[in-house]
């Protein structure tokens, strides 16, 4: 497309807009069981007004804008008190999970190199099952990682592991609350004990469960295992808003023990010729909707709202986890804590159910085997889908009969087998056979992704990392 040379009318642009979105996952439907929250029609009309009411506040300067100081201050105080934190605890609003992680990350580093000068090479140290904005906010920062076990049945960090992979140049713990990818909690307690035996950092990602565990945990049906500052040891903590917080994107929040920790996380920079620069957070520039957004819905909902909401989603989440179990061919992984979950089967491969599913609407999402654990698809419940799931349970028996029954059935150990003569045989020019082999092209969009999902399932990390890239590169031009 070229850089147009006249202006358009409004009508015509958001008919265009609106038109580009014609092949977009249905997020409002209740059938989209990853990347979106929704929780109802009130609730998103209050956020986008909210937001759209200071979407051009600029967080750059708070001295030209304190409203937003005052805002990101009271987001901060209620996020710290569900998170049990005393008046030490500070913390700062963020674009997403991935910025907080990468805050907290680069928060131990750069306090290890004032504290502990003697450390050249830092190292961080997580289970397999920790996100990979971790992975990412190492690479970004030039930090080793060092990826300890987790126990197969559980999928809980294996603390013992843990503590065998502490070296001398370790600065950071992490543990999750939950994990994404099978939604349990870590034994928050147990590496909090550690990280203070061993005098380290403890990140909990708490992304996912920040707010909904905290809510939970005083509500009577649920055993919520302490993941927060009331464990001496933890140093700080991530927890989303734009998740279930059920604030639009892009809300986050980053929250330290104390601002001695905190201090390490702020750039400041007055040697330019332009404005004195000081950012707590990743981006200078900062627009103010995310986090009026964010504060509405906290206010909105209160925790009243959010039991009520919690408590619905997690009856359809047992329902669902049962119905799934009651399948005789799908088995739900680990003890899952929350409303995010995984499963897997002995029978059939589930990356072909997903493709089965999602030409019926449901989008379920591909997580790939390790050594000890198989092929799953993940689910996140949120509110909307409370009401879809019967529906999901009914169509569900269907999708597993039709992969049954397909003439193409994908067996896993072939294809890995085949990949693995590809890497084999072709070496080098390897990666353009495998994107063949998987009938990917850059013109479109791949409609079916089991294949392609298999194919990355059997490649080695650094391969299909490579894949990966080569694929986005050649996507965006
Ligand atoms: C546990 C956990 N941590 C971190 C992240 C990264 O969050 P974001 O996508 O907002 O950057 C996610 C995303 O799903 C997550 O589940």
């Amino acid at each position: 497309m070229k850089f147009p040379e006249k202006g358009k009318g409004r009508h015509e642009i958001m008919e265009t807009l609106k038109r580009y979105r014609a092949g977009d996952a249905d997020w409002r439907s209740g059938r989209i069981f990853a990347y979106t929250f929704h929780a109802g029609q009130d609730a998103e009309e209050i956020a986008k007004e909210a937001y759209m009411e200071f979407i051009h506040e600029n967080a750059l300067d708070p001295t030209s804008f304190p409203s937003l100081v005052r805002l990101e201050r009271e987001v901060m105080r209620m996020i710290a008190g569900l998170l049990r934190g005393d008046k030490q605890v500070v913390g700062n609003f963020t674009s997403g999970g991935t910025e907080s992680i990468m805050l907290a990350v680069k928060s131990a580093r750069d306090r290890a190199r004032v504290e502990k000068p003697h450390i050249k090479e830092p190292e961080i140290v997580f289970s397999r099952t920790a996100h990979c904005a971790f992975h990412k906010a190492a690479h970004y920062l030039g930090l080793k990682t060092v990826i300890t076990d987790f126990i197969p049945e559980t999928f809980l960090t294996d603390v013992d592991s843990m503590r065998d992979a502490i070296t001398e140049n370790t600065i950071l713990l992490v543990g999750s609350a939950p994990s994404y990818a099978q939604g349990v909690v870590d034994p928050i307690r147990e590496i909090a004990e550690l990280a203070l035996e061993k005098d380290l950092m403890f990140h909990v990602d708490a992304c996912m469960g920040g707010i909904m565990l905290s809510v939970m945990r005083d509500m009577p049906d649920f055993d919520i295992p302490d993941f927060d500052f009331s464990v001496p040891g933890v140093t700080s903590i991530s927890a989303d808003m734009h998740k279930f917080g059920y604030a639009l994107k892009n809300a986050s929040t980053v929250l330290y023990r104390n601002k001695d920790i905190r201090k390490h996380q702020i750039f400041a920079e007055t040697s330019a010729t332009s404005y004195a620069l000081v950012n707590p957070t990743l981006l200078s520039s900062k627009s103010g909707g995310p986090m009026a957004g964010a504060w509405a819905m906290l206010k909105y909902f209160g925790r009243e709202g959010y039991e009520k909401l919690f408590g619905e989603v997690m009856e359809g989440t047992k329902k669902l986890i049962d119905g799934i179990n009651a399948t005789g061919d799908l088995h739900v992984l680990g003890n899952p804590q929350m409303c995010i979950f995984s499963f897997a089967s002995d029978t059939i491969n589930v990356f072909q159910l997903a493709d089965v599913m999602a030409k019926r609407g449901w989008y379920l999402q591909p997580q790939f085997s390790t050594d000890k654990s198989p092929l799953n698809l993940h689910i996140t419940m949120n509110y909307s889908s409370v009401s879809e799931v019967d529906e999901f349970l009914a169509e569900l028996p269907e999708g597993i009969k039709e992969v049954k029954e397909s003439k193409e059935p994908l067996d896993i150990n072939k294809i890995r087998q085949q990949v693995q003569m590809m890497m084999e045989s072709f070496g080098d020019d390897a990666i353009e056979h495998l994107t063949a082999m998987a009938g990917i092209s850059n013109d479109e969009l791949p409609q079916e992704m089991a294949l392609i999902s298999c194919i990355l399932d059997s490649l080695p990390n650094e391969v299909s990392k490579e894949l990966l890239v080569e694929y986005i590169n050649d996507l965006f031009t």
